[in-house]
């Protein structure tokens, strides 16, 4: 009997402990991606392998995220500091270091997503995800819908679309932990 109920205490622990977590497996996150290997390769670069569950996933991902905003940023700086003969070029970067900066930018967006991943708000994570693929859009289209985007050709097209990707996977994940 002692045995039996120590079983059954034993038992409710395990629900009790595991029914908070949620997991999906990677392919089927990566399947809802824009680029199924970009998805692959970067959830699979997570030490301690994919798997996991999705809370674990997220904040992998959002610190990807914040990674490669940084990285971004000081691109953007590097390209100020070249284009200082080039009022447009000057004007185009300035607007984007605004769009990636920790002041209403992508990088205050992840700050503000990791913290409300901490508390379980997915709510808040994913609004915050998508305020980063705005910003991204924001930097490369520029801010007047009338004047033709800057033609951009550094790198940083190319770093503004990582971080879009990353941001759409955070997004995807989020959606799996709402719903
Ligand atoms: C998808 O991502 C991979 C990197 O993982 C890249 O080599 C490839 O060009 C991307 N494909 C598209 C269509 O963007």
């Amino acid at each position: 009997m002692v045995r039996f109920i120590s079983f059954i205490v034993l038992f409710l622990l395990c629900v009790a402990s595991s029914s908070p977590t949620k997991v999906v497996d990677v392919e089927t996150i990566c399947k809802k991606a824009k680029n199924y290997s970009f998805c692959i390769t970067l959830l699979k670069s997570k030490a301690g392998g994919a798997g996991g569950d999705l809370v674990s996933l997220a904040s992998y991902t959002i610190g990807v995220a914040r990674t490669d905003v940084s990285k971004t940023i000081n691109l953007i700086k590097t390209l100020i500091a070249k284009s200082g003969g080039n009022p447009k070029a000057l004007s185009h970067y300035k607007n984007c270091l605004d769009h990636f900066g920790m002041d209403e930018g992508a990088l205050g967006e992840i700050v503000e997503a990791q913290q409300l991943l901490k508390k379980g708000d997915y709510g808040g994570v994913n609004a915050h995800a998508s305020g980063i693929l705005t910003d991204v859009d924001g930097c490369l289209s520029g801010d007047s819908p009338t004047d033709p985007p800057f033609h951009d050709t550094s790198s940083l097209p190319k770093y503004a679309a990582i971080v879009e990707q990353v941001s759409q996977i955070i997004l995807i994940i989020t959606n799996f932990l709402l719903h």
